[in-house]
């Protein structure tokens, strides 16, 4: 539901990087199995999105499971693999709906043929929306994007002066996407966690102690206002004396 545009900040960022964290503290807080967080979590992301559409927000990326996040319990990567599966069956509809360009950042390779399928379709379905681009980082690290960028440079025999930030930008994962103005993470925690290395290297942070699960529109604005009062120098000197 659109709100009372008076209430927006007066610099709203392009693009706003997420790392959803504090899944299970949230289910353990109310006894519950980390399961019930990671599912409480998905419900909150449509309201973010909702919410990012409402904001004027054009990219999204959000951060799903890391190439870390593998060395969980089996049952709990099982779980978080089934979840995004049912999203994209249950859900892609109303994203599209919605105006939602899906796009997967991460190696897709690892994953099970018919979970790459589904993936590929889905960002192929939505191609043309352009109302909000989400980026969804699924078997994702930033380590491993830089890694994979070097390996396909030196696959296509990139000569050393042709490494530019431009062209390591049209390797990474997120090619074509600006960098993040924001980036927001949730649960207290104050690390980057392998997320968006080299896009992140002059977004500015947002750290809130609220679980992901409750993180609101409310929440979201508030980082966006804060976002709005800060000055980006990028190694300058102050735009305001
Ligand atoms: C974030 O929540 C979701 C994923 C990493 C998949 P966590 O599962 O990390 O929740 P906490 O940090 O253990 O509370
Ligand atoms: C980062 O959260 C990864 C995602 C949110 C998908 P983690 O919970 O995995 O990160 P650490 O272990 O706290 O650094
Ligand atoms: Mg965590």
């Amino acid at each position: 539901m659109p709100q009372d545009k008076t209430e927006l900040p007066p610099k709203i960022p392009t693009h706003v990087g997420i790392i959803m964290d504090g899944n299970g503290r949230w289910a353990i807080a109310r006894g519950l199995p980390r399961m019930a967080g990671h599912r409480a979590g998905t419900e909150n992301l449509r309201r973010v999105i909702e919410a990012c559409i409402d904001f004027g927000i054009r990219y999204l990326t959000i951060y799903a499971f890391s190439t870390e996040n593998w060395g969980r319990p089996q049952e709990e990567v099982q779980g978080l693999l089934r979840i995004f599966e049912n999203v994209i069956d249950r859900e892609l509809q109303q994203l599209y709906d919605m105006g939602v360009q899906l796009r997967h950042i991460g190696r897709l390779d690892g994953l099970k043929p018919s979970f790459q399928k589904k993936v590929l379709q889905a960002v192929e379905f939505t191609k043309k929306n352009d109302r909000l681009i989400l980026n969804i980082a699924f078997n994702y690290g930033g380590r491993d994007e830089i890694i994979c960028a070097i390996q396909r440079m030196i696959e296509d025999g990139v000569r050393p002066p042709e490494v530019t930030d431009e062209l390591v930008n049209k390797y990474l994962f997120t090619a074509g996407v600006p960098d993040p103005d924001l980036i927001i993470r949730t649960s207290g925690e104050l690390r980057v966690s392998n997320f968006l290395l080299w896009q992140g290297a002059y977004s500015e942070w947002y750290f809130s102690s609220t679980y992901w699960p409750d993180f609101d529109r409310q929440e979201l604005l508030k980082a966006l206002f804060e976002y709005s009062h800060r000055d980006r120098r990028y190694g300058l000197t102050p735009t305001t004396p």
